[in-house]
């Protein structure tokens, strides 16, 4: 991690957070990994098992918007790299309610740029010594971009969210580029498309399949299922991270797009056909269709060129179909 001592990861007990720290803690031993989490309903400490005991791994049960709780943090820790993946994350819960999206993904994340700020820096553009090299990054969406029929969006394209979950995932985006325009607060932002992987929960559209076929039950699907989402392996999410991290230039936002576009129907066949090549007893699934989603977006797609081109990503992805059928095997030995 060449020049970061101390960073603060917020959300790790999380699906992607989870993900992201089994890989940096095992490969980063002379950096400490400070987890901070609420321990949601979507955080689970057992995703953390493998390196729980780990010297350089410390956790702390808690709220990003507790700013007396992060400012201690920071000083205890002397933290000199954010990486904040804690969110509410789930567009249905935000439909329902939108107070602790608002709560977390914008409140959140101001506490956490507001102590940084006057954690590294002096005054606007003037650091203190010893952080000139510390860091926010902000683990955003490719829904902040909105639906796009035909072609993707680029890092240059408006926002144009639509769900309130999208919404408080624009707005903190905007926070952090004015913290970085106004104060000179050293960040980055990637916006990935729709991840899939361990430790997902399942509450997610592919646990969500993945329980209803192997349970017998119909899968439910919003209006008429030809919604299109772009997939990425959460590992590949994870490595651009750190690569965004440790490479990307101060102010500028990335996509992350998995370069594989399929409705979600043809997604319910792909897993219907990953499944029966190891699960005898199930022949066949049923779909239940049920009233389309509020302000649902008919196409996410999101271009990859910058990555490429800027950080030297090699395009070097996952195979889907490979990693979707050994995501869906792994599941079915863990859970049935
Ligand atoms: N899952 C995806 O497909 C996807 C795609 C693009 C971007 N993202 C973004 O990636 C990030 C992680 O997503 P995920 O799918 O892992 O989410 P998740 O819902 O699985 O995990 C969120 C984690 O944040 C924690 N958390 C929630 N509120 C908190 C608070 N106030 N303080 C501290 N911790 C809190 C939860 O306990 C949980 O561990 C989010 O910012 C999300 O917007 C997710």
């Amino acid at each position: 991690m060449d020049r970061f001592k101390n960073i603060l990861v917020t959300g790790g007990a999380g699906f992607i957070g989870s993900n992201f720290l089994n890989h940096m803690i095992i490969k980063y031993s002379d950096v400490n990994f400070i987890n901070l989490d609420l321990l949601t309903y979507a955080g689970n400490l057992d995703y953390l098992n493998v390196v729980k005991d780990y010297p350089n791994y410390f956790f702390i049960e808690g709220d990003i918007s507790d700013s007396k709780l992060v400012t201690s943090i920071f000083k205890k820790y002397s933290v000199d790299g954010v990486i904040n993946f804690a969110a509410e994350s789930h567009v249905d819960n935000s439909i329902g309610d939108p107070s602790d999206f608002i709560k977390t993904n914008i409140n959140g994340t101001f506490n956490l740029l507001k102590v940084a700020y006057d954690s590294w820096m002096i005054s606007p553009f003037k650091h203190k010594s010893g952080f000139l090299h510390s860091r926010f990054h902000q683990v955003s969406t490719d829904e902040v971009y909105g639906s796009i029929e035909q072609g993707s969006f680029n890092e240059n394209s408006a926002y144009n969210p639509s769900s309130p979950y999208s919404s408080s995932k624009s707005s903190a985006d905007l926070i952090v580029k004015s913290f970085n325009k106004t104060y000179g607060l050293n960040t980055t932002i990637s916006l990935s498309s729709n991840n899939f992987g361990p430790n997902q929960n399942r509450e997610k559209f592919i646990p969500v399949v993945l329980n209803s076929i192997l349970n017998n039950v119909p899968v439910p699907v919003y209006g008429d299922g030809k919604n299109i989402r772009d997939w990425i392996f959460v590992d590949d999410n994870c490595k651009i991270i750190e690569l965004i991290f440790k490479k990307g230039l101060s102010g500028e936002s990335y996509n992350i797009g998995g370069g594989n576009e399929i409705s979600n129907l043809d997604l319910i066949d792909l897993i219907f056909n990953s499944i029966i090549t190891c699960s005898k007893n199930i022949t066949d699934y049923q779909i239940n269709f049920i009233d389309d989603r509020f302000g649902h977006d008919r196409r996410y797609s999101v271009n990859n060129s910058k990555i490429i081109s800027d950080l030297g990503w090699s395009n070097d992805f996952s195979n889907f179909h490979k990693s979707l059928d050994f995501y869906v095997k792994n599941y079915i030995n863990s859970h049935f």
